[in-house]
């Protein structure tokens, strides 16, 4: 009798998961971040499954409880950070996208810990983190950076 209530809880749960799991699909590519080979290649290995349209969505997506988790990160993954919609954000959002992205492979928080456990191909060595760095500080020009900050530093004193 348990084990038939144990059962019957268990089928709903799972099928709760699957209905509130959030939808797996590739929307088109409009515009996708330019960068050399050794760069793509990186960001494709390491960062696409959730921050592009390319997502690769493996077999433990489609059922609870990865349909619920994998699901879930690739929706905020790209809300947050689309390589493959980067016409969406102007000059200034890219620029900051970027200097966020330094921030976060240097602390290690990307890619996503859980994601790692299950592709440790996509863990980060030393060299890629040095390519991606240089790549971006190449690309966003280290002095406007500079001059932004220090603006805005400038702003917040004010407010006080
Ligand atoms: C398993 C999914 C996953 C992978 C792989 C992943 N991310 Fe993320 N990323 C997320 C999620 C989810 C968020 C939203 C914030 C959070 O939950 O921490 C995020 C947030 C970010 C942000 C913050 C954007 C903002 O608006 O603040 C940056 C930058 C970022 N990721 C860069 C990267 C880079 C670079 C890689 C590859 C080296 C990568 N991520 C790989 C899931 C992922």
């Amino acid at each position: 009798m348990i084990a038939k209530i144990v059962a019957v809880v268990f089928a709903i749960l799972f099928i709760f998961v699957w209905i509130i799991s959030p939808v797996k699909t590739n929307p088109p590519v409009t515009v996708e971040i330019q960068a050399e080979q050794a760069v793509k290649n990186i960001l494709e290995k390491s960062c696409y499954d959730c921050h592009s349209n390319k997502t690769n969505w493996p077999w433990y997506s489609h059922f609870p409880p990865g349909s619920y988790f994998v699901g879930d990160h690739v929706k905020h993954g790209r809300g947050h950070l689309n390589f493959t919609e980067w016409d969406k954000y102007d000059t200034k959002k890219r620029k900051k996208l970027l200097e966020e992205m330094i921030e976060e492979i240097e602390e290690k928080d990307m890619p996503l810990k859980p994601y790692l456990l299950l592709h440790s191909e996509a863990e980060l060595s030393t060299k890629d983190i040095e390519i991606l760095k240089n790549w971006v500080f190449s690309s966003i020009e280290p002095d406007s950076v500079l001059e932004n900050q220090s603006d805005e530093e400038h702003e917040h004193n004010h407010e006080h």
